[in-house]
């Protein structure tokens, strides 16, 4: 996608397609340049097709007088009284999935929201642009790859050419992580996933280590091992640095569950719910999609992405209920449901991350089927140890309409939950008991209290699920606003 920002009387917009919000019963756009023709087309269209300007709704004009646009959209706005954040967003996706223009305007001076900036406004367009299409489809894409959207503003600045880069750049992050996530499990195995994060080693700053399972067992990290021994599918563990600011800067290190396919182990899911587990891989898919994006765009960051990648399978030789397995922190743990895979491989992995003293640590999981029950399917489950990192988070999925709610964790009573009889822990707590928290507890185990560490857990949120099930791309635009963020203060 190529994005500018321009400021621009209508009459001279030559894309193809030209898209003016209306906000409901006035049906007029807030455009100061009245354009000969334009307020007829529209007229004409509100007659004909009875559009009412309903929030997300479109309806497209042909050859409009006084235009160059072959194309005008007109998109509902929905009462203006109502118009925020989420109504935006709305809009802006369907008017810009309504068409298939390949060059296409958006006079967005119309819609800004009174409360949030022009360059909130820019941002959000960019990633709608970027991302209209849901589910991407590979056609969606490559149009999507091939379109111009120039974005009409109010007040031009260098600001918010870089801000709709930035977008840009959110956008075809989430593609990535989209792409991936929609991958089949025989297509998407482990050996796939750390194919995809060699070809980084060619971008300035960036290296690359894959381990296998050899070079695991030799690091110690037997719980990630003891999840990938039940299956044919070569475990990988996917080490990134990328180093964009001085080398005395400590790295954020983000990490990623990466079950390519998720059918329980001997705790064996019904058969219904595992073909969704393909997508038990996002969390993963979504850390390397990031860690892509920054290394390319250059930001002033150092990063250390980890991203442990295995299937969790039902097999002779797959890790049993009972067993008792030592992490590489030394911690054992009893397995009480080999369900609880994600745990064990985001265990060791958190552990080697404090190797590299990180700033923060940030892990990205699909990691509990509770979190849905206590937050829905629209909000992400966060869990932070640190009130400047919970902040920081919040705000970045504020910025990026990527939202997020905190959940308690840790404490005694939450500890209690997860005691053993015969090891450090048991990786389940009793059914139905604040199972997402109780995860996140287990986790908490395996960073120390000084590092500022932030866990998402994106069970509901990094894709739909249901005949159409498909990848969201959450939490990328989060997780991007986050280190752009951190990026700056360091500068
Ligand atoms: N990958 C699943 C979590 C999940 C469930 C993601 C539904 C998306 C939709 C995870 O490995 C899992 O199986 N968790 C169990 C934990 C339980 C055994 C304590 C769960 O949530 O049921
Ligand atoms: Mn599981
Ligand atoms: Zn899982």
């Amino acid at each position: 996608m190529k994005l500018t920002v321009k400021i621009q009387s209508i009459e001279k917009i030559n894309s193809q397609a030209l898209i003016i919000g209306l906000f409901e019963k006035t049906k007029t756009t807030r455009s100061e340049s009245k354009v000969e023709g334009l307020d007829q087309s529209i007229s004409d269209m509100v007659s004909v097709d009875g559009f009412k300007a309903g929030l997300g709704e479109v309806t497209r004009v042909l050859r409009p007088m006084g235009m160059s646009a072959r194309e005008l959209i007109l998109v509902g706005l929905g009462p203006q009284e109502k118009f925020d954040e989420d109504a935006f967003t709305r809009a802006a996706r369907a008017a810009l999935a309504a068409t298939r223009a390949e060059s296409v305007s958006v006079l967005l001076s119309d819609w800004c929201l009174e409360n949030k900036t022009e360059e909130w406004s820019v941002l959000q367009l960019a990633i709608a642009a970027g991302t209209a299409f849901e589910p991407l489809t590979e056609e969606n894409r490559k149009l999507l790859e091939k379109r111009h959207v120039n974005i009409i503003v109010r007040q031009k600045g260098i600001a918010l050419t870089q801000t709709a880069e930035i977008g840009q750049a959110i956008a075809s992050a989430i593609n990535r992580a989209k792409v991936w996530g929609n991958l089949p499990a025989n297509i998407c195995t482990p050996s796939y996933l750390a194919d995809e994060a060699k070809k980084l080693a060619s971008v300035k700053g960036v290296t690359v280590k894959i381990h296998d399972e050899k070079a695991a067992r030799k690091i110690g990290m037997n719980a990630f091992l003891a999840v990938a021994q039940g299956s044919r599918e070569a475990p990988r563990f996917i080490e990134l640095h990328y180093s964009g600011a001085g080398k005395n800067e400590s790295p954020v290190c983000l990490v990623g569950k990466a079950i390519t396919l998720d059918a329980g182990g001997l705790c064996l899911k019904p058969s219904a719910h595992i073909t969704e587990m393909k997508f038990d891989m996002a969390g993963g898919a979504a850390v390397l999609a990031v860690f892509e994006a920054i290394a390319k765009e250059k930001w002033p960051i150092n990063l250390v992405a980890l991203i442990p990648a295995c299937e969790n399978l039902p097999d002779g030789a797959a890790y049993k209920p009972s067993d008792v397995i030592k992490t590489l922190s030394g911690k054992t743990v009893e397995i009480t449901n080999t369900d609880a895979e994600g745990r064990l491989i985001l265990a060791d992995a958190l552990t080697y991350a404090s190797r590299f003293e990180p700033q923060a640590i940030i892990d990205v999981a699909t990691l509990t089927g509770a979190v849905q029950v206590a937050l829905g399917s629209d909000i992400s489950g966060l869990f932070v140890n640190d009130p400047v990192l919970c902040d920081m988070v919040e705000t970045a999925a504020d910025v990026a309409h990527d939202p997020v709610w905190a959940l308690p964790f840790g404490g005694r009573r939450f500890k209690e939950l997860i005691k053993s009889n015969v090891a450090d822990c048991v990786n389940t707590g009793p059914r139905g008991v604040g199972g997402s928290c109780v995860a996140a507890t287990f986790l908490s185990q395996f960073v120390d209290d000084e590092t500022p560490w932030a866990h998402l857990d994106v069970a509901a949120t990094a894709y739909k699920s249901g005949k159409d099930a498909h990848s969201t791309g959450r939490p990328v635009a989060l997780l991007m606003m986050l280190l752009h963020q951190m990026a700056s203060v360091a500068e």
